[in-house]
């Protein structure tokens, strides 16, 4: 039988054959994907391997910061760049969605490049530069890379990769469902909170967005997005909610009124889903004290927006991700 102790075996065992006397630096987002790629590479490699994490300035609200924490507990060497600038400069005047998804690819390999001469040196002459990514099955099949499937969005991980790719990959976890993954990752003995961690694109908000990605809106966002998660866990919910997008429709405004004044300002959207494997969703049906409350802290305290709506549409016909 398949069981999660063989994928690790077996797993440990290929990444052992094709990095050979390598090295290698593993493109960690903070999410568990990447995580327990991260850990079966230690496993295989040991210091041989490298963790890189980008910042783009469209993490959430204290991520970084806890990423860092979590990760350098578990994984010998955490290399942290800060890429806000580069980011944000290449996505300027870009609104539509496979645009910044491609972009965003692009980028955050340039700055892996980048990681990797900076780590290791220059390559020798014939020497491999290997790159582990969390790369799971549902990121293959909806980029278009699944037997007869048509490209639904490009995963920053597989469609939004460069032509000229200078990295061998290695991916681990390209056959696995995300439910797997996390058997895997316990098995591995990661943290509790590394495991059960909610989803996050690594495109991050910049999805998020609709519109053009700027620093002021990114900061709106992140905003409503912690008072968001902040009222999800508090209400008990994380486990039960696959995960809460909060869109920012930044080209929408609407009227509003506050106090005795007009307000004219942006909608968010919640998007809360259960899922099994992210490949289908459903609405969740939020209890109405928790919108309630998450809707008049984000109107009270985010002085962008005047609105809160609700996305009620399931997996299909919409996707998870607004963009
Ligand atoms: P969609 O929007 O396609 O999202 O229904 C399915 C799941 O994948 C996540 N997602 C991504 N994860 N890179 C990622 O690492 C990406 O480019 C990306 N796009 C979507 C999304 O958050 C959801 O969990």
């Amino acid at each position: 039988t398949w069981t999660m102790l063989n994928v690790v075996e077996e797993q440990v065992e290929k990444i052992r054959e094709q990095v050979g006397e390598g090295r290698a630096i593993c493109a960690l987002s903070g999410g568990v994907d990447s995580a327990v790629a991260a850990a079966l590479v230690q496993r295989a490699i040991g210091d041989r391997l490298t963790c890189v994490y980008v910042d783009h300035g469209m993490m959430r609200q204290g991520e970084t910061e806890q990423v860092r924490k979590d990760f350098e507990e578990v994984f010998d060497s955490l290399d942290v760049v800060d890429a806000e600038d580069q980011f944000l400069t290449a996505l300027a005047g870009v609104t539509e969605p496979e645009t910044k998804r491609k972009i965003i690819g692009h980028e955050f390999i340039r700055t892996f490049e980048a990681a990797q001469v900076r780590v290791f040196g220059d390559a020798k002459e014939g020497e491999t530069a290997f790159l582990v990514q969390g790369t799971l099955y549902p990121d293959v099949v909806e980029s278009g890379g699944g037997a007869g499937t048509s490209t639904i969005k490009s995963h920053h991980n597989v469609g939004g990769l460069p032509d000229d790719l200078n990295f061998d990959l290695v991916e681990p976890l390209r056959a696995l469902f995300k439910d797997e993954v996390r058997a895997v990752g316990e098995q591995l003995g990661l943290p509790e909170r590394m495991v059960w961690r909610q989803p996050f694109p690594g495109p991050g908000l910049g999805i998020r967005i609709i519109g053009e990605v700027t620093k002021d809106r990114l900061d709106t966002l992140r905003q409503a997005d912690a008072i968001a998660r902040e009222e999800l866990t508090k209400a008990g919910l994380d486990r039960e909610i696959w995960q809460m997008p909060v869109v920012l429709l930044a080209d929408v405004r609407s009227v509003g009124v506050q106090g005795d004044g007009r307000t004219y300002g942006h909608p968010v959207v919640l998007r809360p889903v259960t899922s099994e494997d992210a490949m289908t969703a459903d609405w969740a049906r939020l209890p109405y004290e928790v919108m309630e409350k998450i809707s008049t802290r984000i109107t009270n305290e985010v002085a962008e927006v005047n609105r809160v709506t609700i996305d009620i549409t399931s997996k299909p016909p919409g996707t998870i991700e607004w963009e």
